[in-house]
């Protein structure tokens, strides 16, 4: 085994090259080789595609591909694709949209769906004097991407609104170029770059090669990038029915009970950090599960929704409950950025999949059917953790990943399967109980 050292030119080296040299890496070479190839996709035409959605790639990385049926939005019924290597997420998922489906299921709606850049500079000249002749200075600028927008324009998106914004009252000389799109289908991050690099180098030009501002020191445009904060791209789901009709949930608990302690569980995540991250944590279960089915960036998506849960000053859940005259109403309202063209979502082939499963749906579709995921994913585990709490059903889905260490045969699944219906699950327990199987086989 090769100890790892600092590398030039790796990029440029063939897959088999760079194969060879990590395989050096590990401890048994042969059959890291084989391992990393045993993963390849037998058609060499959908592999090198998939190479080539990222760098350096030498094999690929599986991860469970699930269905969440029955989730029911707006009156229409999805079978909504999930990617998730955490075994009670689509379990939970399920649950929740199954419960829903039998009250109306969810509701939602797309609340707006504007997306923000920034052009960020540094200028000690007369902010006010740049602001009197914005007005001509937005014309240059959006002549200067019209070849980029004309394409999102014929879609019926494009640039919304452009401003200046003085910022230095945070930082010396701070100033913005924000500007608002409308993406359309997409989730725009190409666009709104491409767009916003342009605006930049306009906006230079403007200040520092004209008369108008007198010379000093020239404008520095420090970068141009989309915020992935979207709290003007929002979508907002909820369920809700009446109090009596929550049937039975838990054999120890009245449907009062247990919206009272379901309510206490949700007000707890609005005032309590740590109980907030877990509670918001759960909701991104069912949505990074829809996002990566979908193509969509989940890292963006999560970025977003937790800036947007700190949106007064502390971080609070992205839920809200409402019991109001004996009925349960449940929301949940966040950012959503989200596509259904452009980037991997028409070009990996299960991305093209899911899609085309959930029916080809337009973005704010899309918003709607992942919230919707995310409050069932919530729903779920809210409702276990004031009942029975998490880890009976976590345990259970996690056994045969359990079983799966302890090698277990078929056979050994089975009755351990049956035995642990009726017995808690641990690492330890499944141990004593697989001792026991054995045992009784060898005599
Ligand atoms: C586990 O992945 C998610 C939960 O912890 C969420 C929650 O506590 O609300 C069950």
């Amino acid at each position: 085994m090769t100890e790892p050292k600092v590398i030039s030119g790796f990029s440029r080296l063939s897959k088999q090259q760079k194969l060879e040299l990590i395989a050096a890496f590990t401890p048994h070479p042969g059959e890291a080789d084989a391992k990393l190839k045993s993963f390849w996709h037998s058609d060499p035409e959908i592999q090198k595609m998939l190479d080539e959605f990222s760098e350096n790639t030498l094999t690929n990385y599986f991860f469970p591909y699930g269905i969440a049926p029955n989730v029911m939005i707006n009156g229409r019924i999805y079978m909504v694709p999930m990617v998730i290597e955490e075994s009670s997420v689509i379990a939970a998922a399920s649950n929740g949209a199954k419960f829903w489906a039998n009250k109306g299921g969810f509701h939602s709606e797309v609340l707006s769906v504007t997306k923000i850049g920034q052009v960020h500079f540094i200028w000690n000249g007369d902010f006010n004097l740049l602001q009197q002749n914005f007005g001509q200075l937005k014309q240059k600028l959006l002549n200067r991407t019209a070849g980029i927008t004309a394409n999102m324009e014929k879609r019926g998106g494009g640039v919304l609104d452009m401003e200046l914004i003085d910022k230095t009252d945070s930082l010396d000389n701070y100033y913005q170029l924000v500007v608002k799109f409308d993406t359309r289908d997409s989730m725009g991050a190409n666009f709104i770059n491409s767009c916003l690099e342009e605006y930049a180098a306009g906006l230079k030009s403007f200040v520092n090669e004209s008369d108008l501002f007198g010379g000093g020191e020239p404008l520095q445009v420090i970068m141009s990038i989309l915020s992935n904060y979207t709290p003007e791209c929002l979508v907002k789901t909820w369920v809700e029915c009446d109090v009596q009709d929550i049937e039975e949930i838990d054999e120890h608990l009245t449907a009062e009970e247990f919206v009272w302690k379901f309510e206490k569980a949700v007000q707890i995540a609005s005032v309590d950090i740590y109980r907030a991250t877990t509670h918001n944590k759960g909701i991104f279960n069912g949505i990074d599960a829809v996002a990566l089915a979908t193509g969509n960036d989940f890292r963006a998506i999560e970025a977003s929704g937790h800036a947007w849960a700190s949106r007064n000053g502390s971080y609070k859940s992205l839920t809200e409950i409402k019991i109001d005259n004996g009925r349960f109403h449940y929301s949940l309202t966040m950012p959503l950025s989200i596509g259904t063209v452009g980037g991997l979502t028409s070009l990996h082939p299960m991305s093209k999949f899911s899609l085309e499963l959930l029916g080809n749906p337009q973005a704010p579709e899309l918003m709607q059917i992942a919230s919707a995921v995310g409050l069932a994913n919530n729903f779920g585990a809210i409702r276990s953790l004031t009942t029975k709490g998490i880890q009976i059903g976590h345990m259970k889905m996690h056994l045969l990943n359990i079983l799966n260490t302890f090698k277990a045969n078929d056979q050994e699944k089975v009755l351990a399967v049956e035995y642990f219906k009726s017995h808690k699950v641990s690492h330890n327990s499944v141990s004593v109980f697989l001792d026991s199987i054995r045992k009784r086989v060898e005599n």
